[in-house]
């Protein structure tokens, strides 16, 4: 099972779209996949209580117990997991860090050696979306470079990324205060350049299904 986590609160947005088109790459590869839609679930970030890091607690547990403790534990069965997240202030939503903050965290351990608890080798893919051009992407994407090389160590395989920029936020651009946008060119981007932004992700997909760790 492909496990994909929508952190945008569009169940219909960017992200999600981006997110769907890479499960049609995993699925035309045979794999079985679902879609986790953050918003819909009732949980808090890292409360900092270390019971993951104890000598004789459960290590690569998230002792929190609230909706995300079934989801954490349906990740340590899948076979590849996919985080897609708009971009907010330079960051990911609020979901998607504690998502990502209680994952990584609950299986790491403050030790020399064995650092990580994953019991297995997964792939696993990032997608972000957001407003600014693609000429900027590489300065959105920088600080995430931190969390892909942690969650690519600890599942024991290189995370793969995908991005959509210029993001249509709106459908009818004229009913809002946004007159830093053209309409016109917000749209053509849309229809001519997002679908190649969604053939990239249904790559990512494909390739994330047929990753032999
Ligand atoms: C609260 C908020 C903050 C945002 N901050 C940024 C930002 O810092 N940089 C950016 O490029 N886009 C920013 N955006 C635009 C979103 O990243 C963009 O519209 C994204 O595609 C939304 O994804 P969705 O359609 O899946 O919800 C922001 C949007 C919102 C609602």
């Amino acid at each position: 099972m492909i496990l994909a986590f929508n952190g945008s609160p569009r169940l219909k947005g960017n992200t999600a779209t981006m997110l769907q088109a890479a499960l049609d790459g995993a699925a035309s590869e045979g794999a079985e996949t679902r879609l986790i839609h953050l918003r819909s679930l009732n949980y808090k970030g890292c409360v900092s209580c270390f019971s993951c890091k104890l000598k004789k607690g459960r290590h690569g547990h998230c002792a929190m117990k609230d909706d995300l403790s079934p989801i954490l534990d349906m990740m340590e069965e899948a076979d590849a997991l996919l985080f897609g997240s708009p971009i907010y202030y330079g960051d990911v939503t609020p979901e998607m860090l504690a998502l990502e903050h209680r994952f990584l965290f609950s299986h790491m351990l403050y030790n020399k050696e064995n650092r990580w608890v994953f019991p297995r080798k997964i792939p696993s893919a990032f997608i972000y979306t957001f407003g600014v051009t693609a000429d900027q992407a590489e300065a959105v994407l920088a600080p995430f470079a931190n969390v892909h090389g942690r969650m690519g160590e600890m599942l024991g395989v290189k995370s793969d990324v995908c991005y959509s920029a210029n993001a249509w936020q709106f459908s009818d651009y004229s009913l809002y205060e946004a007159d830093r946008y053209d309409p016109a060119a917000k749209k053509k981007y849309h229809e001519e350049v997002f679908p190649e932004d969604c053939r990239k992700a249904f790559e990512m997909g494909r390739r994330l299904a047929s990753t032999k760790a």
